[in-house]
């Protein structure tokens, strides 16, 4: 098919469409290990009309829309399916409305990430939730996976930040949910449906976000241990201090030594496990907070205590702890990495499990995520050339996935249902709820155009 225009093409002027082989292989994949599909083509819409246009033409033809941002998805949400049009939406890229009084942004989905923080910022404002991912990820991509980050322990997830979306339906009909004001209980919050869906009910074409003061200190600190369980010790007593910091996030010895290596920043490398521990806020909490977590740290028998130097010192560090995926995708041809998250009081006996079941499989796993939410990334250092340990690591993912859910958690705590995690969804659904899901589905797409094969079991 390559090379023809699908039908609905006429939608977007032809130097808006991609169709040549070597540019359909570009947006074949994201960023999940082994899955790839080329889509019939690729369409980069300008508005929410012209969206609206293609959606109306592919439901009218049936044609499967598979819609990407910058395509850092780690479950497969934005790999096309078969016959399918990718719409891309890099080319609505504008900030739109910095509204001061009432805090708020507003954005079209293919802005980046890091561009919101940018401009958030340049007005002495906040914008919290940070995907590690967020130099190329897009808000579009962030809200319909509901990405969470290194913040979220203070701060929450993307959804705690959307005060309004227009939405294009699969009809193509264009519709505005949500406003400006801080409190609005008119209806059912239609809004909260469509974050984190995925792609699978509609297109979000504007997003308007919540911001907040900038914190006027932030303190950085890491602790290293000689187990994992005294890193647990520490993050459960700075909970029940109570002091809840920005973030509290590990590395396993794995990690730890990958991330130096690639980033030679001088970690401390000689441990089993690292805390990645900020507080932030007014000047005076902060100086209070990073005093208790230090000497809770200590107390919980750390190594080593250290504290950045500066603002400078601090970012590297958070960079560093960002790259952890990177890093770790150095050590072998594929790294398949996934976010079981289960109770915070929970996460020592999960990573345990983890580590075992790699054992068990003879697997190689490297450990770290988010202590204080709970989120871990178990992420297995595999070949997928190799279907035999393939097969096996697809059963240590099945026991990873089913002990988090007897542990009370959830087998997505960050990068969506996508592919990858479908089949396991009717574990963590009851039948009723599952059901109403499907229903939700039917009933807002009913020729089942956007995104087929994504979220829902087969
Ligand atoms: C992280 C991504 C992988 O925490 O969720 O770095
Ligand atoms: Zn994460």
């Amino acid at each position: 098919m390559s090379g023809t225009l699908p039908p609905l093409a006429v939608q977007l002027p032809a130097e808006r469409w991609r169709t040549a082989p070597e540019d359909l292989l570009a947006y074949s994949f994201d960023g999940t290990a082994g899955l790839r599909q080329r889509p019939l083509a690729v369409g980069f819409p300008e508005s929410a009309e012209e969206v609206a246009a293609i959606l109306r033409e592919a439901d009218r033809t049936g044609t499967p829309v598979v819609t990407r941002g910058s395509g850092t998805g780690l479950s497969g949400g934005s790999v096309p399916v078969e016959d399918s049009i990718v719409l891309c939406t890099t080319r609505m890229n504008r900030i739109l409305e910095l509204d001061r009084q009432n805090l708020t942004l507003l954005a079209e989905p293919g802005v980046l990430t890091q561009a919101i923080h940018g401009e958030a910022s340049a007005h002495g404002l906040f914008y919290p939730p940070d995907p590690s991912s967020q130099k190329i990820s897009t808000i579009g991509g962030n809200v319909a996976n509901n990405s969470g980050g290194l913040r979220g322990l203070k701060y929450g997830v993307t959804r705690d930040y959307v005060m309004g979306l227009e939405v294009v339906s699969p009809q193509g009909e264009i519709f505005w949910l949500g406003n400006k004001c801080v409190k609005d209980v008119a209806g059912y919050s239609l809004r909260d449906l469509y974050i984190g869906s995925e792609g699978t009910l509609g297109v979000i074409t504007k997003v308007l976000l919540k911001l907040v003061p900038a914190p006027a200190a932030k303190r950085t600190l890491l602790a290293t241990y000689d187990s994992m369980e005294a890193a647990a010790a520490t993050v459960s007593a700075i909970i029940a201090e109570p002091v809840i910091p920005c973030t509290l996030e590990f590395l396993d010895r794995k990690t730890l030594q990958c991330v130096e290596e690639y980033t030679g920043i001088g970690l401390p490398t000689a441990a089993e496990a690292l805390l990645f521990m900020e507080t932030d806020g007014h000047p005076a909490a902060v100086a209070e907070e990073a005093e208790a977590m230090e000497r809770i740290a200590r107390g919980e028998g750390a190594l080593e205590v250290r504290s950045a130097s500066d603002g400078t010192e601090a970012a590297r560090l958070g960079e560093a702890r960002r790259s952890a995926f990177a890093a770790l995708a150095r050590l072998r041809p594929t790294t398949i990495l996934e976010d079981a998250t289960v109770p915070r009081s929970e996460l020592a006996r999960m990573i345990a499990f983890v580590a075992k079941t790699a054992e068990k499989h003879g697997l190689e796993v490297a450990t770290f995520g988010h202590f204080g939410d709970g989120n871990l990334h178990p992420t297995f250092l595999t070949d997928e050339r190799d279907p035999g340990e393939m097969e096996r690591v697809h059963t240590a993912f099945a026991e990873i996935f089913e002990y988090a859910l007897a542990l009370g958690g959830t087998i997505t705590g960050e990068h969506g249902v996508g592919i990858s995690k479908r089949e396991f969804l009717a574990t963590q659904y009851d039948e009723g709820s599952l059901a109403l899901l499907r229903q939700l589905k039917a009933t807002l797409d009913p020729r089942g155009i956007l995104n087929p094969g994504k979220l829902l079991p087969a």
